[in-house]
This record gives C-alpha cells, sequence and structure tokens, in this order.
C-alpha cells in the first residue's frame, strides 16, 4: 500500500492503495467516477480513456502510480456548469451516441486531438480516432461529430482573429 495525491477535474484526491492498481478501478471504485469504462481491460478498445496531463492514455492498463501528481481531466470534468462542451454538443447534433459505452472515451480522444492541433486534417482526426472501438458500430456518425467540433473550433477561431 502507499499513498497518491492527484488532479481530478481539478479536485485534489489522495488514495491509499496498492501502486499496481489500475487507475481506472481508483477512478471507478474510490473517486465513483464511473463515466470511464471498462471495455477490454487489455489496452485495446480506449473505453477507459482520460486525459492526463494533456495526453490521453488507457486507464485500464495505467497503474495508479503512473498518475501520483498528475493532473487527469475525466468525462465528468469536461462540461462547464451550465453548458456541455462543445464536443459533446457536437456528439448530440450529430447522433453519435447510441449506447455511449464508447462515448467518453471518443470525446475525452478528440478534445485531446482538438488541443493538440486545433485545425486537424481529416488523416489526422482517422489516425487519433482509430484506435477508439465502437461495439455498435457508430463511426460515421462518430466521425462527422469530430469533423463538426473543428469546424466549430475553426469558425470561432477565424471570428475572433475577425
Ligand atoms: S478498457 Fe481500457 S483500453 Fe479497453
Ligand atoms: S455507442 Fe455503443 S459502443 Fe459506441
Amino acid at each position: 500500500m502507499a499513498q497518491f495525491r492527484l488532479t481530478v477535474n481539478s479536485r485534489e484526491r489522495v488514495v491509499d492503495t496498492d501502486p499496481e492498481r489500475p487507475l481506472l478501478e481508483v477512478l471507478r471504485e474510490d473517486f465513483k467516477l464511473t463515466g470511464s469504462k471498462y471495455g477490454c481491460g487489455e489496452g485495446q478498445c480506449r473505453a477507459c480513456t482520460v486525459i492526463m496531463d494533456e495526453r490521453p492514455i488507457v486507464t485500464c492498463v495505467t497503474p495508479v502510480r503512473s498518475a501520483n501528481g498528475r493532473n487527469i481531466l475525466t468525462i465528468e470534468g469536461l462540461a462547464g456548469v451550465d453548458s456541455l462542451h462543445s464536443v459533446q454538443e457536437a456528439f448530440l447534433q450529430e447522433g453519435a451516441i447510441q449506447c455511449g459505452y464508447c462515448t467518453p472515451g471518443m470525446i475525452l480522444r478528440t478534445v485531446a486531438l482538438l488541443r493538440e492541433r486545433p485545425k486537424p486534417t481529416e488523416e489526422q482526426i482517422v489516425e487519433a480516432l482509430n484506435g477508439n472501438l465502437c461495439r455498435c458500430c457508430g463511426y460515421a456518425a462518430i466521425l462527422a461529430a469530430v469533423r463538426k467540433a473543428a469546424g466549430a473550433r475553426q469558425t470561432s477561431d477565424s471570428k475572433s482573429a475577425e
């Protein structure tokens, strides 16, 4: 057992646990943040994606010791007090959510992509989302949502440059 301090969705959290325990388990069971989903448990589906210090990571294969002192953003921390994040809005508008199991991972992967590349090419979008599996096969709508979110960002960028 050891003690770890993490900042999760801007809130400091402390946990005493086995250093090798998956971060996903700590988020879901200790912090009750169940938006990150358990899919394969082997780093293959990305349902468990969160953003750690600006990079998307899969939490099912990330030991909690690796998150010590880091900033974690989960899907619960994305929306504003009274408004959704623009990527969440785009997913809603495009009907990109079926059962919703893959959705937190898809959205956080998109947020990370747009932070790194505000104007991604089609190739960069596909490359970024390529490893995120959707068992409902909603890929067409999901890609449309990512394009819409990227476009909305580009429009607001060009407006602010005027
Ligand atoms: S549950 Fe983590 S990658 Fe599948
Ligand atoms: S919406 Fe069901 S897994 Fe993607």
